[in-house]
């Protein structure tokens, strides 16, 4: 029995085929197929590895409508910045769910920080204020970069302010992304920066506010990140209260999103003043901004089918552009 073909992509091949424009329609597509029950998606599984310091996730999704199945492994190791390694390391699997036949294997931190970015990028054509010029970004790690990235394909962003305890890596980020976006990148110097931002994004891995709500002014559209356990937090609790918060799925962000779940305990919201998902304003079941003044709040948690259709759009691409290299197992 002949057995079929499984493609192989680096971090370096998919960069080169992923524009953030194909991963933000990418999204719409995967954020409505999610809004249709069209996804199979159970909550990520993790696995604390106490003696090795670190943990695994597993997040396995089903997309009946491409027919494909997925599952990205992301693997972090608390000592390997020490020991010169990556902190994190991530694979991605896709299997042709019509016949279970494995298509193929893919790095998976490209593809993470292509589909964090895109649903940001998704979130801020809905919720920004069309007039949005101006951007910040509250941590310039690797999910920092396609945040901006993504920011600028949804908007006409000509400046923006970035914040990260790191003044290096801040001031790095700023030369980086000013090349490779054509706009205005500087290192904030005092967080009352952030009230010129008409779209900031968080992306931390903080598990305390990273601004006062004072320095966020009407109007403004937050993407919220980071935060991923009910011990992380970004956004003030006070920002929550004040804005009208889109989330990625509800039930994920209620078990995860620090952000609300302490905002929450804190008594400054129920978890009603959830507006709704993103499924539910791209079909227009909730209404998105409805004026120049008011605060909206994206928080995503990520979800599986996420990286099921970026990895699928990296495949269709990679096989049209005869990149990477096919193996049978
Ligand atoms: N929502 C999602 O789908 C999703 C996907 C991937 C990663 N994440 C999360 O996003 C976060 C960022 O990921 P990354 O890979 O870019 O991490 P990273 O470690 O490369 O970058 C995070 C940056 O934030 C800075 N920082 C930390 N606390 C800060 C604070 N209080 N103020 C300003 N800067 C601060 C750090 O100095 C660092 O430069 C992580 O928590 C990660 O788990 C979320």
């Amino acid at each position: 029995m002949e057995k079929n073909k499984i493609r192989v992509l680096s971090g370096q091949e998919l960069s080169k085929v992923l524009t953030m424009k194909d991963c933000i329609n990418a999204m719409k597509d995967a954020f409505s197929a999610l809004w249709k029950g069209e996804v199979e998606v159970p909550l990520r599984t993790g696995i604390d590895m106490v003696p090795d310091n670190g943990g695994a996730l597993f997040m396995p999704v089903y997309l009946s409508n491409i027919s494909r199945v997925g599952i990205k492994t992301v693997m972090i190791n608390k000592d390997n910045p020490g020991k010169g390694l990556p902190f994190i390391h991530a694979m991605v699997m896709l299997f042709d769910s019509h016949t279970g036949a494995p298509l193929a294997l893919m790095d998976g931190e490209v593809i993470t920080a292509m589909r964090t970015g895109a649903v940001s990028g998704l979130a801020t054509t809905l919720l920004g204020r069309e007039d949005a010029k101006v951007a910040a970004v509250i941590g310039t790690g690797t999910q920092g970069e396609t945040q901006l990235e993504a920011v600028c394909c949804a908007r006409k962003i000509d400046r923006a302010y970035v914040f990260d305890l790191d003044r290096d890596r801040a001031e790095a980020y700023a030369v980086k992304m000013s090349k490779k976006l054509e706009i205005e990148v500087v290192r904030a110097t005092s967080e009352k920066m952030l009230l010129k931002a008409d779209v900031v994004c968080t992306s931390t891995s903080s598990q305390k506010p990273v601004f006062d709500d004072a320095n966020i002014a009407n109007g403004t559209h937050i993407n919220g990140v980071g935060s991923y356990r009910p011990d992380m937090a970004e956004i003030a609790p006070r920002t929550i209260q004040r804005a009208k918060v889109i989330v990625d799925q509800k039930k994920g962000c209620l078990s995860e999103a620090g952000d609300l779940i302490q905002a929450i305990q804190q008594g400054f919201i129920t978890a009603d003043h959830i507006h709704g998902e993103l499924g539910d304003v791209i079909n227009e079941s909730v209404p998105a901004r409805e004026n120049d003044r008011e605060i909206t709040v994206f928080k995503s948690v990520g979800i599986a089918v996420q990286d099921l259709v970026t990895a699928d759009l990296a495949l269709k691409l990679a096989k049209q552009a005869g990149i990477g290299r096919e193996i049978i197992l």
